[in-house]
């Protein structure tokens, strides 16, 4: 194989430019010109004017200087025309015009989908789990999750100072989509008292009845982690009623948020406040600790060695501690464990 191809594609991660600076070095080390796609699968769809918008030779001292940076150099984008099979043509025609003959994919499941649809056209791909959610169950980390629990533990460190100076509880909501473990994890590692996730079904009032036992307790400033995905998975709770009826003014249809959680716990509990705090994209937006950075190395280098071995159809993921690398397929049919007994054990202490 000459030359070689590197998009990263859906949400931003930190870890994406530490593993293109190690595809960049690995790809030096075996003589294959690297290039640049950006806006992940958009810049093979040839939709801009120049050139240079959708594509760039990747040199080395380029990628030395990005490789520590938060975000991604290539800039990213879910590219929803990859959905239709004309335009996976189309972007197949575009590395085959640039005799680019294998491509290393850094994204979530929805960029392994389009790699996988790639291979169907012949192009070799290899795929690096990048996404802060960890929602991929072929692998024991994704790039960017380690990084985004960090944030979220010095949030509600953070958080936890000023909830102990006033007494009040807290609702703290973290990022993952469909995933909690980001929420579990962050629970785990701060001592919250209670964290919900999308994986378990929970109720308002069983919720309010734990932190009552807190508060019973002496505990006036419990924290709630709660995953942004958590919502799915409460049960049917009239918010209108309740908080109409309690003195706050709601909207018929408004969906619940951690701000109106935070308003129905303060009632149920008889609290005089319970704050609420979104992480938010700050998640997104920090350097790459040691070990998502360590995990990019090893696995940007063995998505190049692959392709150097005419190996496609491939992602690499981490597995007992070790970086491996399995069939898209497999991966993408993969069972996610939710680590029940120990979300248990945080909601019972
Ligand atoms: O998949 C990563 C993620 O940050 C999710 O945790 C979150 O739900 C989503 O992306 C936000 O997407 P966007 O950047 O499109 O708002």
């Amino acid at each position: 194989m000459k030359k070689i191809g590197v998009l990263t594609s859906g949400g931003d991660a930190p870890g994406m430019n530490a593993a293109v600076m190690a595809v960049a070095k690995s790809a030096a080390l075996y003589g294959m010109p690297l290039v640049g796609i950006k806006r992940g699968y958009n810049g093979l769809l040839r939709k801009s004017t120049s050139l240079y918008d959708d594509m760039e030779e990747l040199r080395l001292d380029t990628v030395l200087d990005i490789a520590d940076r938060p975000g991604t150099y290539l800039r990213t984008a879910r590219c929803m025309e990859f959905l239709d099979p004309a335009w996976r043509e189309v972007a197949a025609n575009t590395l085959r015009a640039m005799g680019i003959e294998g491509l290393v994919v850094i994204g979530g499941d929805g960029s392994f989908h389009g790699a996988e649809y790639l291979c169907e056209l012949g192009i070799h791909c290899i795929g690096i789990p990048g996404t802060i959610d960890n929602d991929l169950a072929y692998t024991e980390m994704t790039l960017g999750y380690d990084t985004a629990v960090n944030v979220c533990v010095n949030a509600v460190r953070a958080i936890r100072a000023t909830s102990r100076s006033h007494d009040r509880p807290h609702v703290v909501e973290v990022m993952g989509r469909h995933c909690g473990d980001i929420a579990l994890t962050t629970a785990v590692s701060t001592g919250a008292e209670i964290v919900l996730v999308p994986e378990v079904p929970w109720s308002v009032e069983e919720v309010a009845d734990r932190l009552n036992q807190q508060i019973a307790k002496g505990n006036y400033r419990a924290t709630i982690v709660v995953a942004e995905g958590c919502w799915e998975s409460m049960a049917p709770f009239d918010m209108y009623t309740f908080l109409n009826s309690h003195g706050k003014r709601c909207y018929e249809g408004e969906p619940i948020s951690s701000l109106r959680f935070a308003s129905i716990l303060k009632r149920m509990c008889g609290m005089v406040e319970v704050r609420s705090t979104v992480v938010g994209y700050t998640q997104r937006g920090e350097q790459p600790t040691a070990r998502d950075s360590a995990f990019a190395f090893e696995a940007g280098h063995l998505a190049v060695r692959l392709l150097r071995d005419g190996i496609s159809n491939q992602v690499i993921g981490m597995r007992d501690g070790q970086v491996y690398y399995t069939s898209i397929d497999t991966a993408l049919q993969a069972e996610r464990p939710f680590r029940r007994a120990l979300y248990d054990l945080v909601n019972s202490l």
